[in-house]
């Protein structure tokens, strides 16, 4: 497995596993069947719900704590550093552990200054091993990595071949902080999995579509934790590390770049407006 040093010096795998829209009952199933696979880095979040399944399959894998990372996410409504602090401690007991190796905002709205102070204290006292955001845009990215006292390690976004975030990549890069991708297949919008120019250029190194994007974002850099309830496609998932993609490759996927979000904007009122509703 290919890892990532973040800023920190902490070791992260490249590849991990993602548990959205996982429900609660199969997420222990799930968690299980990817550790087996060979996963060793499990991103949940609190408000997917299914912090405890996780904690549950990490427990029963019988793997040692320090071989696996896992990430969760400090929901909106949990914003504020009261309120973040102690939901920072609800996550670790549902996760049955004594630290998160990576712990992110989730969404840049409400008091997130609290919630990341609450989070810079997890992280010089050990609760977590490095610390980050998602889904900030470069606007309120470097809002917070200007005047936040430890520079974000990571910052989770939506990036996959049709939102490349090349730009905003360069952008963190100058704070340390790494992009993490998430949903590597765009959750198989805009015909993903059938893209003729993914499929041909797969075709060459006897890959599959899902695993020549997931190639694509792991040769610029991107940490990737795409997200599948099947064991099958877990091992198609997992198995990127034994071909590379040529420049002319990375080009040519390059020009599948819209530079746009295929889900939502944080600049759309009424999406914004649903997402510090959602409890
Ligand atoms: N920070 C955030 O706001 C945020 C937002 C979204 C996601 N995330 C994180 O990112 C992770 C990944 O993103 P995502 O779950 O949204 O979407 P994704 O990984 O882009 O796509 C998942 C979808 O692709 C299908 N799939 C997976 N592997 C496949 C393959 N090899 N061939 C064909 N279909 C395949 C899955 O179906 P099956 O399950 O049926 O295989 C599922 O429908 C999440 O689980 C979560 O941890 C974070």
């Amino acid at each position: 497995m290919e890892i990532v040093k973040l800023n920190n010096g902490v070791e992260m795998p490249i590849l991990g596993y993602g548990v959205y829209q996982v429900t609660p009952e199969e997420c222990e199933r799930c968690v299980a069947d990817a550790l087996s696979v060979g996963y060793r880095s499990i991103d949940t979040a609190q408000a997917y719900y299914n912090e405890e399944s996780v904690g549950r399959a990490v427990k029963k894998s019988g793997i040692a704590r320090d071989e696996i990372f896992i990430t969760t996410k400090v929901w909106i409504s949990n914003a504020g550093y009261e309120q973040a602090k102690a939901s920072i401690d609800e996550s670790l007991r549902k996760l049955q552990s004594d630290y998160v190796d990576l712990l992110l905002i989730h969404q840049p709205f409400n008091d997130y200054y609290g919630t990341y102070r609450a989070m810079e204290e997890a992280y010089k006292t050990g609760k977590a091993r490095a610390i980050g955001v998602s889904n900030f845009y470069p606007d309120r990215f470097v809002d917070l990595a200007e005047f936040c006292e430890i520079k974000p390690m990571v910052n989770q976004v939506e990036t996959h071949v049709f939102n490349q975030q090349v730009e905003p990549q360069k952008i963190m890069e100058r704070y340390g902080t790494h992009v993490m991708s998430w949903g590597p297949f765009a959750e198989g919008r805009n015909e993903f999995f059938t893209n003729t120019i993914l499929k041909t250029i797969g075709e060459k190194y006897g890959k599959s579509v899902a695993q020549t994007a997931l190639r694509f974002l792991i040769q610029r850099g991107v940490i990737v934790i795409p997200k599948s309830a099947r064991k099958e496609r877990m091992i198609e998932n997992f198995n990127v590390f034994d071909f590379a993609l040529t420049n002319e490759d990375m080009q040519e996927i390059g020009g599948l770049d819209q530079k746009k979000s295929l889900f939502f904007s944080h600049y759309d009122l009424e999406m914004v407006q649903w997402l510090v509703g959602y409890k």
